[in-house]
C-alpha cells in the first residue's frame, strides 16, 4: 500500500478497543493502542503485528492533558499522523445517586467526557492538514438513561453532543465523526458489572439475552464491524450519527 492510514485506538489493550484496533488491522491501517497500562498496551500490539499488521503500543491516561499531547506527538514520530480516532477507553463507576460519590462522578466524566476532548483536539489538527479524518466515539445505550449510572449516561450522552459538534466543525476539512452506541456487550466491563450486582457472568448473560431481539449479547467484534464501517473511505457523507448496535432498536 502506497500510503497506510494510520489510526489510534484509546482503551485498546482489551476488549471493544482490542476488537477494534485488530478489525481496523485487517482494514489496513497501522494502529496505535492506547491504555493506562503500557504493558497491556504493548502486548495488544504485539498481538496485531504477529497477524502482519503494523501496531504500537503505548501508555496514556487520555484523560491527562500533556500525557495525551506526548502520546499523540509519540505516534505521529513513531508510525505518521493519525487521520483515524476511536475514542473507545472508557470506565464505571455506578452507584445510585443518593450513594453516588463526588469522585466517582468526576472520574468518569473524566475518562469519557474530558479524554475524548483532550484526544480529538490533539489529533484533529493531523486530520485538517491531511483534509482526511474519522471520529468514532463510544457512546452506549446508557445514554438514554439506566439506573445507577447518572455520571455513565451523563458521559455518555454528552459524547453524542459532542460527535453531532465534531461533524460540524470539521466537515468542511473532510472529516466525519460518528458514534457507536453499544447494548450488552460481553467484556471485562460487564463481567465486572455481574459481580458487582452479585450475580454470575453466565447468568447476567443469559438474562440480557432473554431481553434483546436477536436473542444474545453483543460481542467487541460487533462493535468492530461498526467502526470499520464509519472508517471508510466511501463512508465520507455520513456523519453526526449515533449507530446503536444493541441486537435491536432502543428508544
Ligand atoms: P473494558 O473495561 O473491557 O476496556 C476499557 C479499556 O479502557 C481498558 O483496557 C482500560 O484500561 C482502558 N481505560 C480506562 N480508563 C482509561 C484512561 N483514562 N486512559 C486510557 N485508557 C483507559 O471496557 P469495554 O467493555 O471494552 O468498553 C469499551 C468502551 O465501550 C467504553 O467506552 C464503554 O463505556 C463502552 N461501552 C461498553 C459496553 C459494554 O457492554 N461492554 C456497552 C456500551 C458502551
Amino acid at each position: 500500500m502506497s500510503h497506510q492510514r494510520v489510526a489510534i485506538v484509546t482503551g485498546a489493550a482489551r476488549g471493544i478497543g482490542e476488537a477494534i484496533a485488530r478489525r481496523l488491522s485487517r482494514d489496513g491501517l497501522a494502529v496505535a493502542v492506547i491504555d493506562l497500562d503500557e504493558n497491556s498496551a504493548v502486548s495488544a500490539a504485539e498481538l496485531i503485528n504477529a497477524e502482519g499488521g503494523r501496531a504500537i503500543g503505548l501508555a496514556a491516561d487520555v484523560a491527562v492533558e500533556a500525557t495525551v499531547e506526548k502520546a499523540v506527538a509519540e505516534i505521529v514520530e513513531r508510525v505518521g499522523a493519525p487521520t483515524v480516532l476511536v475514542n473507545n477507553a472508557g470506565i464505571l463507576r455506578d452507584n445510585l445517586l443518593f450513594k453516588m460519590s463526588t469522585t466517582e462522578w468526576d472520574s468518569v466524566i473524566d475518562v469519557h467526557l474530558r479524554g475524548a476532548f483532550l484526544m480529538t483536539r490533539a489529533v484533529q489538527t493531523h486530520m485538517v492538514e491531511a483534509r482526511f479524518g474519522r471520529i468514532v466515539n463510544l457512546s452506549s445505550s446508557s445514554a438514554l438513561g439506566n439506573r445507577g449510572q447518572a455520571n455513565y449516561a451523563a458521559a455518555k450522552a454528552g459524547l453524542q453532543g459532542f460527535t453531532k459538534t465534531l461533524a460540524l466543525e470539521l466537515g468542511p476539512f473532510g472529516i466525519t465523526a460518528n458514534a457507536i452506541a453499544p447494548g450488552f456487550i460481553a467484556t471485562a466491563m460487564t463481567e465486572a458489572t455481574a459481580e458487582r450486582i452479585g450475580t454470575t457472568f453466565e447468568e447476567l448473560k443469559a438474562k440480557g439475552a432473554a431481553s434483546i431481539p436477536v436473542r444474545r449479547v453483543g460481542e467487541p467484534d460487533d462493535v468492530a464491524a461498526a467502526a470499520s464501517f464509519f472508517i471508510r473511505e466511501e463512508a465520507s457523507f455520513i456523519s453526526g450519527q449515533v449507530l446503536y448496535v444493541a441486537g435491536g432498536p432502543l428508544n
